[in-house]
């Protein structure tokens, strides 16, 4: 027998949506993507570069550096990139967790976060999100010691979409004790609408422990490529990370895609506008079928389907009527939910028709 290291027992699989060996669905609503495809302009720069992979990558992603410090008036030496932010994200438990190390984090949250404390051998202390679903920044507060190396704030939430505004996490940031890094993952903050998206870029200046997280995977539509960036309140996270991770980390098509994909900020804008929109009738659907949800300010939704329902029943019969999204317990929900990406229109309404068709099949208890 192959004797794993311990931590092997410990680390959670990531759950792929799905599973492995299901027929290809015909409607995917299960991994919060963007439902549009990379914009030409990046295409074609994928294209150009083609023809260079016989080399290494530039290890610094210094083109990509330099725009990202612009657009986001950040020093490039506390831009952090990865190939995709969960690199970044997992790099950071590395650099910052160990035995005897707490990790504070709301839970139902990001699946990948139960994976740094199980990865390092650091405790985990998860608080219930509040009775809207949205995190309860005085009790994860209240978990914050000197034991404490890192915080998470997932904002929007997922898996739930909700989001806190910046008032409260700007005085939430200011409140945690400095010897512990505050990441706030925003790898949907582009669909909120309570804030500027950008407004939360102030604090770095006043919090070298924050570091906020984003990623091109969503908004920009390049889950494909993964390329995920750190922007941060000072030059020691980004180089923790990099001491704890492969060189070359972002690949060559990435880089250049997410250049491009940055120089083109309307048709980035008119997608989130085309997003909201969906949100808006995939909310008149669910109301129009007696479905509670909470309030949304991501790119996918998050239907209560009642206590009484079964969960897998309804998932199973939007599977056979071809549509995949995210059961809400296998996500972490004490109760029967699901998780649905905001897809195309045409999308959207296969899957009200599906669920409607299955709700009638399978009424509650
Ligand atoms: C909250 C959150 N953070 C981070 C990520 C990771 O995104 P990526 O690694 O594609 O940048 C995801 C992806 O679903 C997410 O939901």
């Amino acid at each position: 027998m192959i004797e794993f290291a311990e931590r092997i027992r410990r680390i959670p699989v990531y759950p792929v949506a799905g599973g492995y060996a299901q027929q290809e669905p015909l409607v995917r609503l299960a991994s919060n993507e963007s439902p549009y495809p990379p914009l030409s302009a990046v295409r074609q720069a994928i294209e150009r570069e083609l023809a260079n992979l016989n080399r290494y990558p530039d290890p610094a992603c210094s083109a990509l550096r330099r725009a990202l410090s612009d657009r986001y008036n950040v020093p490039g030496s506390h831009v952090a990139i990865g190939n995709g932010s969960c690199d970044i994200l997992l790099a950071a438990g590395e650099a910052l967790l160990e035995p005897g190390a707490e990790v504070v984090y709301a839970w139902p949250s990001f699946s990948v976060y139960p994976h740094l404390s199980a990865a390092s051998g650091a405790r985990a202390l998860t608080v219930a999100l509040d009775e809207h679903e949205r995190h309860d920044l005085d009790a994860m507060l209240r978990e914050v010691t000197v034991a404490t190396r890192l915080v998470i704030v997932c904002n929007p939430n997922n898996p739930t979409s909700t989001a806190l505004g910046l008032a409260q996490i700007a005085d939430f940031v200011a409140a945690v004790p400095r010897h512990a890094v505050v990441i706030i993952d925003e790898a949907y903050c582009e669909f909120n609408l309570l804030d500027d998206p950008d407004a939360s870029i102030d604090l770095l200046a006043r919090h070298p422990n924050l570091v906020l997280l984003r990623t091109f995977s969503k908004v920009h539509g390049l889950s494909g490529l993964r390329v995920g960036f750190a922007l941060c309140g000072s030059e020691e996270v980004p180089r923790a990370l990099d001491q704890v991770r492969q060189p070359f980390g972002c690949n060559a098509l990435a880089q250049v895609a997410a250049v491009e994909s940055l120089a083109h900020q309307d048709d980035v804008i008119e997608r989130v506008r085309r997003t909201v929109q969906e949100r808006i009738a995939m909310e008149e659907g669910a109301r129009a079928l007696g479905l509670g949800f909470a309030e949304s300010q991501a790119n996918f939704c998050w239907l209560r389907l009642g206590a009484d329902r079964d969960e897998e029943l309804v998932m199973r019969g939007l599977l056979e009527r071809g549509v995949l999204v995210r059961a809400g317990t296998a996500l972490g929900s004490t109760q029967p939910a699901l998780r649905v990406t905001y897809g195309l229109p045409e999308e959207n309404a296969r899957f009200l028709e599906a669920l409607a068709e299955v709700l009638d099949a399978v009424p509650a208890r």
